[in-house]
């Protein structure tokens, strides 16, 4: 069976069993409880499985072929790549999903028929494992399906699924392939000697747990079914081979990959391996690219680097000169477009991406080759590189230690391991202590927070429509600061989160007042306002006039929308690769940090702000409404991860083209937010840029600031404003005239003088004392002294203006006196010291006081004392 086949056999097996078609969510996970990445097919699901959503499937059953990356986290197979038969890091896994609705019985009894009709693999050779503790499990298999029980096996942590170090977990059974015995001995899957033999291909796992943060294990309320079934594994079943490898589309890779290295599979085991690692590598970075991944120094960025620069560096050491990723992007392309489309909307960025990476990554590799030739130079035949050099390799030049290993070894040397483990413990020390703050424990604060969000619940926020309102103060907890953080039963008062800072302003109570200086979440949906009390207090019970500072409330909102328009105009114009990795909404200005390659150019900021401007001036109403996210999706909201969104979610439309999930605070129309102006692009990390804008009255502020500055400089330059232009160019005019006449006196002022000083040469050779004068004017009088009738050397010492002293000394080429010679002496008595050319030497010291001192000594060099 090839994979295309599978993956329409499995939708059908599913959709005819009342299963909604899901596609695949991507790489990058949603939910707050997630790891990094897609790890398995349940991840999209994870708010039906835990019950904070109601599936919106009805049946509540869902099928998907899911695409998952393992290479980070508590599932991560990167290490094992091209070594083990059956492990990628980028694989589809497909999967049946039931929220609430079937559960073990009818898990087991379409696994097997999925298993045996629609495959038609032979029943003898399936195995299966069950959790030790699940007894109905293996009642299911045996009176169901007719399972002979002597084939199920009974595990413990093997047989309990979990998504992460917390999240839905539960038991689960496993269906096994048996390869035959020459892939290993007998005993089934509980035989650890015997992996190879008896692979996994099917994981049901009945989901009825959560595991905490504290790693205490719940019940959930409804017993779920996630079932996981690896696309390449069921594949290689079918076609007989435990290697995943010789599976169709990795197969092609693999082909791609002996192309572009020139070594044939099962030329050699370490090749086999580059050639494997290739073709799973490819199709990782290909689509964690496209699922909108940057390579960088972080999260998955950084894991994104780390996979791209692994394949490089297994290409590298195979001979590859030229760029190899772009080319295995390219074939993963097209053998997987038609499953998703979307490779191909996105190739050029993948491959734009690609290609730069490599392209630096590679001069890495150029450079760092370069320190190790030098350094091994250094070390005897057959010695060892000292660890420190292999850490300052890797460490300063990014070079890998394999490689370093790998090139040494090559060359007969070897690396001292344990120094660079050293070294490298020594920099994490330093890191620790570096990094390490003294100051306040806040656990005591936060577990007063936990109290009043336990006793009282969230807090109402109404500052949306209202902006001063009549509240009850809940509780006061004491800060370590001198102020004091207040709760409220509701409040007009925005809590910072999603970039958008929090409110100040005031609140008024029968016994005191504050002031509010900021306002946080102290948990998720606790508002907590941090108070600096102006006179008397405010206790719990108090009932209070809680008012927000509303002009800067006012400033913040345009702001606030302004950020969103931006967004979608900075996706127009640069592309949809740019992503919001981080934005502050403050009342004054701006700030949006988002992934892109380069440099945003002037002319492309220009077309941002006119799009910006334009759907501004078009002042339609803002809407911000709430629906579900299902809705959200629908009308093509673009959400973030990082963010943690519920099962109702906030959209904004801003004006006719930006809409976002957002729970910010925002203006009523477009036109509200007056003019947008950028102010400043930057880069903030690889692959990452930071704009910062102003809007509403901002521009005019800056405008007005730039006038004045104008205005300044029109006046300095005692010129009209309107000709300030013409006015500087002519000033730079009489600049240049200027600095030519200058040079033109000084050399005649030096002629002049040098007539003078030839004068009272004796024996042909001046000794003079110049002050004045910085070492290129003397120089030049020097050369202009020595080019007299009759001179054949010249030394001129002296104080320049700018301190210090100035010595030179020039001689004609057979006046038998050397220019370096008469001056040596004299520099070094002057506390310097220079040239010792023998025709024509400069020389500079510190202590002018001996500047006679040094003249008679320069004629005793001469002979003329
Ligand atoms: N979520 C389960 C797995 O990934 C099915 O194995």
């Amino acid at each position: 069976m090839k994979a295309q086949e599978l993956r329409r056999v499995w939708t059908d097996f599913w959709v005819a069993r009342q299963h909604t078609d899901v596609p695949t969510s991507g790489l990058i996970p949603l939910h707050p409880s997630a790891p990094m990445f897609t790890n398995s097919g349940m991840m999209p699901f994870v708010p039906y499985f835990i019950g904070e959503e109601q599936a919106p499937f009805r049946p509540p059953r869902a099928t998907s072929v899911q695409t998952c990356v393992r290479a980070g986290g508590k599932h991560n197979d990167l290490d094992a790549i091209g070594r083990s038969l059956r492990h990628l890091s980028f694989f589809e896994m497909l999967g049946n999903f039931s929220f609430g609705d079937y559960f073990k019985a009818d898990a087991i009894r379409w696994a097997w028929e999925f298993s045996t009709e629609v495959l038609g693999l032979d029943p003898e050779r399936i195995w299966v494992t069950c959790h030790v503790d699940d007894d109905e499990a293996v009642a299911l298999w045996v009176d169901e399906v007719g399972f002979p029980l002597e084939r199920i096996q009974r595990l413990d942590k093997d047989n309990f699924w979990e998504m992460g170090d917390t999240g839905p977990c539960g038991p689960s059974s496993e269906l096994f392939w048996d390869f035959g015995p020459e892939y290993g001995p007998e005993g089934g899957p509980a035989n650890p000697a015997s992996e190879e033999r008896y692979v996994e291909f099917w994981n049901l796992v009945f989901q009825q747990y959560f595991r905490g943060a504290d790693g205490v294990l719940r019940p959930l309320e409804t017993k779920n079914i996630d079932t996981g079934a690896g696309l390449e594994r069921i594949l290689g079943v079918t076609i007989g081979s435990p290697d995943v490898f010789a599976t169709d589309e990795l197969r092609h890779l693999v082909s791609a990959a002996e192309q572009a290295t020139g070594v044939r599979l099962g030329a050699d085991p370490e090749s086999d391996v580059a050639l494997k690692l290739l073709a799973d590598h490819a199709r990782t970075m290909t689509f964690l690219v496209s699922d909108g991944v940057i390579p960088s120094n972080e999260d998955r960025g950084y894991v994104l680097r780390r996979i791209i620069r692994r394949a490089i560096r297994f290409a590298y050491l195979l001979g590859v000169e030229k760029p190899i990723t772009p080319l295995m992007a390219t074939e993963t392309i097209e053998l997987m477009a038609e499953a998703y489309p979307q490779l191909t909307a996105n190739a050029d960025t993948i491959l734009g991406i690609l290609g730069r990476e490599e392209e630096q990554f590679r001069r890495t590799l150029r450079s760092g080759l370069s320190i190790l030739d030098t350094a091994l130079a250094g070390v005897p035949e057959g010695g060892e590189l000292p660890g420190v050099v292999a850490f300052q390799l890797h460490d300063t030049y990014g070079f890998p230690l394999e490689v370093t290993t790998e090139i040494a070894e090559g060359r007969g040397f070897v690396v001292d391991r344990p120094g660079f483990d050293a070294a490298m413990a020594d920099q994490r020390d330093r890191a620790r202590k570096g990094g390490k703050k003294g100051g306040l424990t806040v656990g005591d604060e936060v577990d007063a927070f936990q109290a009043v969000l336990d006793e009282r619940g969230t807090t109402e926020f109404v500052g949306r429509e209202v902006f001063d309102i009549e509240a009850t103060v809940l509780a006061v907890v004491p800060g370590t600061d001198g102020t004091v953080s207040v709760f409220l039963d509701r409040t007009p008062f925005y809590a910072e989160s999603g970039g958008q800072v929090g409110d100040t302003g005031t609140i008024t109570g029968p016994q005191g007042s504050g002031e509010v200086l900021d306002t946080l979440q102290a948990l998720p949906g606790l508002h907590r306002h941090v108070v600096r009390l102006t006179d008397g207090l405010l206790a719990p019970g108090d009932l209070v006039q809680a008012a927000i500072d509303v002009d800067r409330r006012d400033a913040i909102r345009r702001n606030h929308t302004g950020t969103h328009l931006l967004h979608w105009a900075l996706r127009e114009v640069l592309g949809t690769h740019v992503k919001q990795q981080g934005s502050m909404v403050a009342p004054d200005r701006l700030r949006f940090d988002f992934s892109h390659y380069e440099a945003v150019t002037p002319e492309q900021i220009q077309a941002i702000e006119d799009l910006v401007n334009r759907d501004v001036l078009a002042n339609t109403p803002v809407r911000h409404f709430e629906t579900t996210k299902a809705e959200a999706t629908e009308l093509g909201a673009i959400a973030f991860f990082g963010e943690k969104y519920g099962e109702i979610v906030r959209v904004l439309e801003a004006g006719p083209h930006s809409t976002e999930l957002c729970g910010g605070t925002h203006v009523r129309r477009t036109g509200d937010i007056g003019p947008v102006k950028i102010v400043s692009e930057s880069s903030i990390g690889s692959n990452l840029r930071r704009l910062e804008a102003v809007t509403g009255t901002g521009p005019i502020d800056r405008l007005r600031k730039e006038e004045a500055e104008l205005a300044a400089v029109a006046d300095r330059i005692g010129v009209p404003q309107s000709e300030l232009l013409d006015g500087i160019d002519k000033r730079l005019a009489e600049l240049r005239d200027l600095r030519a006449e200058v040079k033109s006196l000084r050399s005649k002022l030096a002629s002049g003088g040098a007539s003078d000083l030839a004068s009272a040469a004796v024996d042909g050779v001046v000794v003079a004392r110049v002050d004045g004068l910085g070492r290129d004017d003397l120089r030049s009088l020097g050369v202009a002294v020595r080019d007299q009738p009759g001179i054949r050397g010249v030394v001129l010492i002296g104080a320049p203006d700018a301190g210090g002293v100035a010595l030179v000394s020039a001689t004609t080429a057979d006046g038998g006196l050397d220019a370096g010679e008469l001056i040596s002496v004299a520099a070094r008595t002057v506390g310097g010291g220079g040239g010792k050319h023998p025709e024509l030497a400069v020389a500079g010291g510190k202590d002018a006081s001996k500047i006679d001192e040094a003249l008679d000594q320069a004629r005793t060099a001469a002979g003329i004392a």
